[in-house]
């Protein structure tokens, strides 16, 4: 966690990657696509906290047709030497056995934890995993999982804002913004 005046300092030097217009577009323009393509399935959606819950929140209720509404928490640790570890905080209560998911994140950077997360959503039965997410980060190599939904491409710089946060602070903002390096 930072101090509230930290806090107001990053915000203050940070630059603006997109407004909150244009996330509130680029977010309904993703409805559409949802409501599109799941209308029929009858899909669990899966909030991954605490990221994923602007978007989610969102998303629901530009979403008009029968769902289930469900969460997950997860936390990646970013190891030095050896890679990385998902760790689950909650699973899903919700059966998912034989659904359709459809899993709701604030951004897909290298995609590991998006990757882990499908893998243990089919795992526990999921018939089909949908991802979508507000923000995809244009990092110039492979992931290993693709979001079948995007909101918005940023930059490969430390971002915030829209379930985003740098430690702790600033995933309240309806905009989304970039780190200065300095
Ligand atoms: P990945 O496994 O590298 O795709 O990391 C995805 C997770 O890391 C996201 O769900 C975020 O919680 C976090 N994350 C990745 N990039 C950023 C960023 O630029 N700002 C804040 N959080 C980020
Ligand atoms: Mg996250």
């Amino acid at each position: 966690m930072i101090e509230p005046q930290q806090a107001m300092a990053i915000l203050a030097s940070a630059d603006l990657i997109h407004t909150a217009d244009t996330v509130d577009a680029a977010v309904r323009r993703v409805a559409r696509e949802i409501s599109e393509r799941l209308r029929d399935r009858n899909p669990v959606l899966l909030c991954v906290l605490k990221g994923g819950l602007p978007f989610a929140g969102h998303l629901l209720t530009q979403l008009n047709f029968p769902l289930d509404f469900d969460y997950l928490h997860v936390s990646r640790y970013r190891l030095a030497t050896s890679g990385s570890e998902l760790s689950w905080r909650i699973e899903p209560e919700i059966a998912l056995s034989g659904r359709t998911v459809l899993v709701l994140d604030d951004i897909l950077d290298e995609g590991l934890t998006l990757a882990a997360i499908r893998d243990r959503l089919l795992a526990l039965g999921a018939a089909t995993c949908y991802t979508a997410v507000a923000a995809d980060k244009l990092i110039g190599r492979t992931k290993p999982i693709q979001a079948d939904f995007v909101a918005l491409s940023v930059p490969d710089r430390f971002l915030f804002g829209y379930g985003m946060d740098v430690r702790g602070a600033w995933r309240n903002l309806p905009a989304i913004y970039a780190m200065r390096e300095d």
